[in-house]
């Protein structure tokens, strides 16, 4: 069935949604007012799914994707989009969220642009197999199915060319890919991590039982990627899910982590630790948390969620006292050991989780929140109105738990004072959010 469709608007996620006869269809890589013929792939109970089958008029910020595999792919959803109209789409769809899922109605400020390509300081590839060929590359959306990406724009070009290293290698020497479908094979992912100002990069290959062979890899690499290599790894993971590191690792030479530079301090990040993904949009994102958290000198702030240890080391020449709370064993300890290089002795850091380790604080005048993806548990935020901090900065890389958990800070007693925006995964959806929240007085609702 083909239907002629107006899109209205791009929702989170990256689909364009219009309106057909009171039904919603979502159509991924549209755009807001393009008028389609659309082929209705799925029809569900509430909504329908369909793809682009003739475009009637177009965007005018529609533009060619650099990328031949594009849509194919599932790494990016915007390269149809001129990328100052992407920054664009990712204001409105933050919107969206806040109003839908938060009921907020604020408007978030525009996103300053960053370098739109070869930005990722890490990448996860899958390995698969198609009639003899080895393919390293990325899942198609929604799919299993893995489609080879001979130069990836968004990942860095030294990337590009370990990868493509790499599959020549596999290929030469034989070596047995894992086949998911019929549970045999070994090699499953190639992930490469990098220090943007450093270029310090770590290799990791990933399988089910450790190949015996793959440290021959490294010998076919040419001189000048070789210098670039600090640490070589096999990570051991026969888990059938989705999941890419294990903690089983299996040092083939070098360091389990690389460091990287940002405003002026070192961090070490080991291979499990996390660290943002794009370097010029995290330097934004911390001289705003700096500002926004108006520093003073008596000032005890809660880095909450710190990873290791990023904005707490940064903002400690500003304030009394930091401390942050990190649940993952090998953050925190590279989180300690930052704080050693970097001479920064008013930040503590404490092991375990936020919910249950905010217990120990009564009054804390400033908090800054980093959650994961699934936002906060609620007992944080009972956590938060028992602490009842001046200043919240809340940092999220999902709108929608974003907004779901702005609109329970609001409801404890706080207002907006701003809502912005860091372009961290430039030609996706994907976008980081920085809110600012302050205490109303005597924390009363109005
Ligand atoms: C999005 S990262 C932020 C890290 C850091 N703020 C940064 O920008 O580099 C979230 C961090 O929270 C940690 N984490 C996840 N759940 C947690 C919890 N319940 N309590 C404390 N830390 C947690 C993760 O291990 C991860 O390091």
């Amino acid at each position: 069935m083909v239907i002629k469709l107006k899109i209205d608007k791009i929702i989170f996620g990256g689909l364009g949604l219009g309106d057909y006869q009171g039904i919603k269809v979502f159509v991924p890589y549209s755009l807001p007012e393009e008028k389609l013929l659309v082929r209705i792939r799925e029809k569900k109970k509430h909504y329908w799914l369909g793809e682009i089958s003739e475009i009637l008029e177009s965007s005018p910020f529609r533009i060619k994707s650099k990328c031949p595999v594009f849509m194919k792919c599932g790494g990016c959803d915007f390269q149809h989009a001129d990328y100052t109209y992407q920054l664009i789409l990712k204001k409105l769809l933050v919107s969206d969220c806040l109003e839908h899922l938060g009921n907020i109605f604020f408007p978030p400020k525009n996103p300053l642009p960053v370098n739109p390509w070869h930005y990722r300081n890490k990448i996860q590839m899958m390995l698969g197999q198609e009639n003899n060929k080895i393919l390293i590359g990325y899942y198609q959306k929604n799919t299993h199915k893995i489609i080879e990406v001979t130069e990836c724009f968004i990942n860095p070009f030294i990337f590009n060319e370990i990868k493509n290293y790499f599959n020549q290698f596999l290929h030469n020497n034989n070596l047995k890919i894992y086949d998911e479908h019929q549970k045999i094979g070994n090699l499953r992912f190639l992930v490469l991590r990098r220090g943007n100002k450093t270029e310090e990069i770590l290799l990791i290959v990933v399988g089910r039982f450790y190949e015996k062979n793959i440290d021959k890899f490294y010998d076919i690499l040419p001189k000048e990627i070789k210098e670039k290599i600090v640490g070589f790894l096999f990570n051991i993971n026969p888990l059938p899910k989705n999941r890419i590191l294990t903690e089983n690792f299996i040092s083939i030479f070098g360091r389990d982590y690389y460091f990287e530079e940002l405003l002026n301090k070192k961090f070490r990040i080991s291979v499990n630790s996390f660290f943002q993904n794009h370097y010029e949009a995290t330097e934004l994102l911390v001289k705003r948390i700096i500002e926004l958290i108006e520093p003073e000198e008596n000032d005890q702030v809660l880095d909450l969620y710190t990873g290791v240890g990023v904005f707490g080391i940064i903002l400690s020449s500003y304030v009394k006292e930091i401390i942050g709370i990190e649940s993952e064993i090998s953050a925190y300890n590279d989180a300690l050991f930052n704080k050693l290089i970097n001479g920064c002795f008013n930040v503590n850091f404490l092991l375990g989780k936020c919910e249950e380790v905010l217990d120990n604080f009564n009054k804390v005048d400033k908090v800054i929140l980093d959650p994961p993806r699934k936002g906060i548990d609620e007992k944080v935020i009972n956590q938060l109105n028992r602490i009842k901090p001046r200043i919240i900065l809340y940092i999220s890389c999902n709108p929608a738990t974003f907004s779901r958990d702005l609109k329970r800070i609001l409801e404890i007693g706080y207002e907006i004072e701003t809502i912005e925006l860091f372009d961290m995964f430039p030609q996706t959806y994907h976008i980081e959010v920085l809110g600012k929240l302050l205490r109303k007085p005597n924390g009363i609702l109005n």
